[in-house]
């Protein structure tokens, strides 16, 4: 099915809809709105939200129990459980003329209530099973609750770790990010979106959104459309041809129109060219934004975007306020406003509300089901394969179940940083502390001694900006001192020292940008004084994005990079520092050594003048101050044994058009413990038209190895896999040379090669 899409995209035509003509949906829909007043059809391109969620804007709506009643309303935010959703659908169903029943939306992002690892940790246990597995059971909760819409997944690629919303993504890489977005469609969508715990799928945030100049959240946006269609594009398409039911605009602008407004991204390209046959919704007050961007008053720019193929106004009510006045001007016509009103309409019939407002609303399953033991469970489970192992020397990893562990840092005992950002329905008093998971895992064997150390950061204006959703960083009574001295000495007289440190989980997410990605000074204090006992040191890291960490890279023995773990982050955090899991996570996103390498990212393309090493070659592509390597690079983690790969067997050396090339190798697990591997596959396009990048993921499989054992992993290509966009948005391969490469990391690699003939 992917393939045959890609090829159908190769010609930039009109694909239309491909539901068929005078279905039922169809009659439904035209006796419906044959209907409606106008007024009632602009209602339903009218998203609301009392305030609940997070307001991420200025506005909230007003008077929206008279709105609903009114028919001015088509779907709802921030309104969750079952009492309270059935009161409001009772007064869309009940009270309003015509008993049109209403949406309601929710950012789900990572779990509803049973909070899992965020996006971007869950995308690096590449394990796209569990992935969809998680986002089922987030789809399950939710609609217990009442819910039947989720704004998630963001799929935007990123290259800028100053963006704190790399938190919500999958990270960098296209190839990924696609599997990515599939698997989260399927999962909360199932195979079928009337099911009473299914709900529809939001891709977001079309288009550009993890480009801002800066790393800074909101900011504009710029790039070539070559860039635009094999990086940033390929994510939205695979969740649209996976059936995603709606895409949400950005903020952003793109090509200089504003992403809400932007007729050949909405339209041109969305519908016309992707086929897409879903409703659109804009972001939080994106409509109104535009007449920041300089578009217009807001009636000028909420008919810009009902034009530009815009069907949903979150929160702003410009659609609502103004539609009218430009349908009497001539502004707009009658058919835009009914072509909008369809599309929310159709959202609903496939959501089966129809035939039932109320099927999302089940007390009787949200008590069994939200939080239950089996869900908590997975959420471990997911938290314990989405970590990275980043160092591991003299094996000080996994720790012994016996002697004294010193277990330090500000996220070591704290419940309120565990969910991570985006994590609007959990509570944070439900999550399992390192200290306690630890204390569950290892029992009375080891004494496990904890201290502070030192807070997240010392600064109390910082700290104001980072705690508006609750007390994320806490600054302790006592001196900085007192504490550090105090961990010193616990530290002392321990046989190894676990210390939990990094970002509050406020620090990255929405308008979380950072221009300085390392830890707080306050932190780095803390581990210079624990390396400073000798004793042998784990870092434990928390942080929503990468940080700049080559100073802890040294000092450290080992490193487990766990992001924000979610709920029961504890007890995963245990069951892999005592080896009760073997990590097998792998990085999603490049590691800067510093912030000056950002943008840095594994597939860029070729330069004419490259350095391939480390050393300064004046009149190269480098710097005088820093290599231009990572620290990490994209798809490295370690384990707690080694894999060695064999040469890359080729079924054949020369492809035709038509044919599929088998890549194999033979990955033999070396160490003493079975693990997982995810067995990476690049290729390298050597003769072509527009400059490449040095490598591009193209497959990957995780593999389960047996101490001892040796195992085949073998991949197909054809020649879509070698097809990339041209200038003009054609899609298709050129015949040459390839390189295909298959490793443990995008930097650690063999490699054989083969030519495409036509
Ligand atoms: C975010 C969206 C989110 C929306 C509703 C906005 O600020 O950009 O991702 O879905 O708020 O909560």
């Amino acid at each position: 099915m992917r393939k045959l899409f890609a090829l159908i995209l190769s010609v930039v035509v009109l694909v239309g809809c491909s539901k068929p003509k005078g279905s039922e949906m169809d009659r439904f829909i035209d006796e419906l709105m044959g209907r409606m007043t106008t007024e009632e059809k602009i209602g339903q391109l009218n998203l609301v939200t009392p305030g609940g969620g997070i307001p991420t804007g200025s506005a909230v709506s007003s008077d929206v129990e008279g709105k609903i009643r009114d028919g001015q309303v088509g779907g709802i935010f921030g309104v969750t459980g079952p009492d309270k959703v059935r009161m409001t659908q009772q007064i869309a169903v009940e009270q309003s003329r015509l008993g049109i029943p209403l949406l309601f939306g929710s950012d789900v992002i990572h779990g509803y209530k049973t909070v899992f690892p965020i996006p971007i940790g869950l995308s690096c246990s590449w394990d796209m099973a569990l992935m969809e597995k998680t986002a089922r059971i987030a789809a399950q909760e939710a609609t217990a609750d009442g819910l039947n819409w989720n704004f998630s997944p963001m799929v935007d690629i990123s290259r800028d770790p100053r963006w704190g919303r790399v938190a919500e993504g999958g990270g960098e890489d296209p190839y990924l990010g696609s599997e990515i977005a599939r698997a989260m469609v399927r999962g909360y969508q199932g195979s079928d979106l009337t099911a009473a715990n299914t709900m529809m799928a939001t891709v977001k945030h079309l288009a550009l959104y993890g480009a801002p100049e800066g790393g800074r959240d909101y900011n504009t946006v710029d790039m070539s459309r070559i860039r635009m269609f094999n990086v940033y594009m390929p994510p939205f398409l695979a969740a649209i041809d996976e059936g995603a039911g709606c895409v949400m605009s950005a903020f952003n602008d793109v090509e200089g129109v504003p992403a809400s407004g932007n007729h050949w991204l909405l339209t041109e390209i969305l519908r016309d060219t992707w086929g897409f046959d879903g409703f659109v919704v804009s972001d939080y007050t994106s409509v109104n934004e535009m007449v920041d961007h300089g578009l217009g008053d807001l009636q000028a720019v909420s008919a810009l975007a009902l034009k530009a193929g815009l069907d949903m106004d979150m929160v702003g009510e410009g659609f609502l306020s103004t539609l009218g006045k430009s349908l009497q001007e001539g502004k707009v016509s009658m058919a835009d406003i009914d072509k909008a009103c369809r599309r929310i309409l159709e959202a609903k019939y496939k959501l089966g509300l129809f035939d039932d407002p109320y099927r999302y609303i089940d007390e009787k399953r949200a008590e069994i089901e939200i939080l239950s033991a089996e869900n908590r469970a997975a959420a471990r489970d997911a938290a314990a394969r989405s970590f990275v192992l980043l160092k591991n020397e003299k094996n000080t990893l996994p720790l012994k179940k016996g002697g004294s562990i010193a277990l330090v840092g500000p996220l070591a005992n704290n419940k309120n940083n565990m969910l991570g950002t985006w994590a609007v329905s959990g509570d944070p008093q439900l999550s399992i502390p390192v200290l306690e998971g630890m204390n569950n895992v290892a029992g009375n064997s080891v004494t496990i001694r904890y201290a502070k150390g030192a807070n997240i950061s010392d600064d109390p204006a910082y700290a104001a900006k980072i705690n508006v959703f609750g007390p994320r960083i806490d600054i302790d009574e006592r001196s900085p001192e007192v504490m550090l001295r105090e961990a010193e000495a616990l530290a002392s007289r321990s046989d190894v020292v676990v210390a939990v440190i990094g970002e509050a989980s406020e620090m990255s997410g929405e308008s979380s940008s950072r221009s300085d990605i390392s830890l707080p000074e306050s932190q780095k204090k803390l581990v210079r004084a624990l390396k400073q006992t000798g004793k042998p040191l784990v870092l434990v890291m928390m942080s929503g994005r990468p940080l700049t960490m080559e100073e802890e890279h040294q000092l450290a023995d080992a490193i487990l990079y766990t992001w924000h773990p979610g709920i029961e982050a504890g007890n995963a955090i245990a069951d892999v520092l005592f080896g009760g899991y073997n990590p097998s996570g792998k990085l999603t996103m490049t590691f800067p050594r510093n912030v000056g390498q950002v943008p840095i990212y594994y597939n860029h393309r070729t330069t004419g003048r490259p350095n391939p090493g480390d050393e300064f070659q004046k009149f190269r592509s480098n710097y005088l101050d820093v290599p231009n390597s990572p620290l990490y690079a994209f798809g490295y983690g370690l384990s707690y044994t080694s894999f060695d790969y064999s040469d890359v067997m080729l079924d054949r050396t020369t492809m035709g058009w038509n044919d599929n090339i088998n890549v194999s190798v033979d990955v033999t697990n070396t160490g003493s413990v079975d693990g997982e591997e995810v067995v990476q596959l690049y290729i390298y396009d050597v003769v072509r038209t527009i400059t490449q990048p040095v490598k591009k993921l193209k497959a990957f499989e995780k593999v389960f190895v047996k101490a001892g054992e040796t195992k085949r992993v073998s991949f197909s290509l054809s020649v879509d896999d070698l097809a990339f966009y041209h200038p003009d948005l054609s899609f298709s391969a050129e015949p040459g040379e390839f390189i295909v490469y298959v490793g443990t990391s995008s930097d650690e690699v063999v490699s054989a090669s083969f030519t495409l003939v036509e």
